[in-house]
Formats: structure tokens, sequence, C-alpha cells
């Protein structure tokens, strides 16, 4: 568990700051395409990480467990438990999601936020269906940028790709989306496009949250930020990165 957790425990702050939420029309497909009421739900949110996901699904009413084995970001998860409203209870647990420490048949939904793919993909499927009550659903959700909308962010892309040996993402011709949709029956698959808008600095510390680019050495790191930030100040001089997105959402049972 320390191994998996170990590469989040350093870039928990950066995450914490510089990673987007999600826009609201995911949840009105998650709700419409897994026939889970978000509302009064128990969600089981496994590699929650600080807890975007936690929290706006708080704010919807649903009773959360948390599962993240990185102590670092289960921090600022908790600390930041009071935020976006949501009167339903939660828990945060330090945990493998390949192992859940909760009983059988308690969760009406179990996400996974940009972490399926960190997980076994089998054992955590198993996980989940033991977990989960009859009726309830599985979904996993990646918010991705969506480089064929703008061509600095293709360029953008295309260096991280370039500089970063552990980069995986669209700029490579091999990169597809996790395939959580193999792993079960799926009810639906959906994708979500919508535009971010971002500071230069939240931008830029949402870039130093990826795990590729915690594995440079510091100094190489901090060298990347700084030409992307001189780019980035001449691509937006007015400090705004409008940034395209888009998540792709596996709900399955
Ligand atoms: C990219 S972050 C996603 C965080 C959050 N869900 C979000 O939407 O931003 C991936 C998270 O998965 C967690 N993770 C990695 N391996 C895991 C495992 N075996 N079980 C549960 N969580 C895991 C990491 O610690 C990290 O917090």
């Amino acid at each position: 568990m320390r191994e998996l957790a170990r590469v989040f425990d350093g870039v928990a702050d950066a995450y914490d700051a510089g990673r987007p939420s999600y826009p609201d029309e995911l949840f009105a497909a998650l709700a419409e395409v897994s026939g889970v009421d978000l509302a009064g739900a128990t969600t089981v949110d496994v590699g929650a990480g600080t807890g975007i996901l936690t929290r706006a699904l708080r704010a919807r009413g649903s009773r959360v467990v948390a599962v993240d084995p990185s102590a670092e970001m289960l921090t600022r998860l908790v600390s930041r438990s009071g935020e976006e409203g949501g009167t339903a209870a939660s828990a945060a647990v330090r945990a493998d999601g390949n192992a859940l420490p909760l009983a059988d048949g308690v969760a009406d939904l179990v996400t996974y936020a940009q972490s399926w793919h960190w997980l076994d993909p089998v054992a955590s499927i198993a996980e989940a269906r033991r977990v989960l009550r009859p009726g309830g659903a599985i979904a996993g959700c990646w918010n991705l940028t969506d480089a064929r909308q703008a061509e600095w962010l293709a360029a953008h892309e295309a260096l991280l790709a370039e500089e970063c040996p552990a980069y995986w993402g669209q700029a490579l011709e091999e990169w597809s989306v996790p395939p959580i949709a193999e792993a079960f029956e799926v009810v639906a698959e959906r994708w979500i496009p919508w535009t971010r808008l971002a500071g230069i600095e939240e931008f830029l510390l949402g870039m130093r949250s990826h795990s590729y680019m915690a594995e440079l050495p510091p100094q190489a790191a901090d060298a990347l930020v700084e030409r992307r930030r001189a780019e980035l100040r001449r691509t937006f001089p007015g400090g705004v990165v409008s940034v395209p997105m888009r998540v792709y959402l596996a709900v399955g049972r």
C-alpha cells in the first residue's frame, strides 16, 4: 500500500490546488445511466484522493465512503470535507481499493474518478461487485483535456510526451481511455464536453500534479514548468487559460 500511495503523497498539495472538479452534466449523466438517485445514495469513492468527486457527490446528497491508500491525499480530503455543502455523513478510509475493508452489499454506487487505472483491473471490480447492493452500479470517469479542440493544447501535450518519460496521454498514438468498460456489462459510456477556465498558476499546479511530472527529477520539472509559464503568458495575456475538456464516463453493473 505504501508503494501505491507514494507517487500521490508527493503531489497532494499541487493536486488539491490545481486539478479541476467535474461538470454538473457528469452527475446528471451518472444518475440517469446508473439508475441511482445520488441524493440519499451510499457511494464508495475508490481512489478518492483529495476528494474532488467525494465533495461533489456529498453536495448532491450522497453519503460517501472515501477510500485511498495515500495518507497525504486523504488529509486534504478530510480537511476540506465541510466545503461545497452536503449534509450526508462521510467517512475517509486509508485502504487499498483491491481489498475494500467494507462489508458485502452496503453500497448503491462504487465510483472510480481518474483512479481505476491505478488498481488491479480484476480484483478491483470483484471488490466493487461484492460491496454493492443488488441493483447498484459501478462508475469510472476521467476528466481529460481535449487537445483536438485547441492548437496550443495539442502542442502542450506533445511537449509533455517528449519531456516526460512516464507520460501517458492523448499525444501518444497508442493511448486510449482505461478499459474499464471491458470489465463489466456496460450500461453506458458517455463523453461530456466542457470548458475549464483556470488561472495560469492553477493550470501549472494541475500540470505538476500528474504522476509523470512527479517522476521527473525536480530540476527538470521546474524547468519544464517555467517554459510552459512563459508560453502560456504569451498565449493567454489576460492570465486565464481556457482549456477544452471532456469527461469519459463508463457505468456498469
Ligand atoms: C489521479 S488520483 C484521483 C483522485 C480523485 N478521485 C479525483 O477525481 O481527482 C488517483 C488516486 O488513486 C489512488 N490509488 C492508487 N492506487 C490505489 C488503490 N490500489 N486503491 C485505491 N486508491 C488508489 C491514489 O492514491 C490517488 O489518490
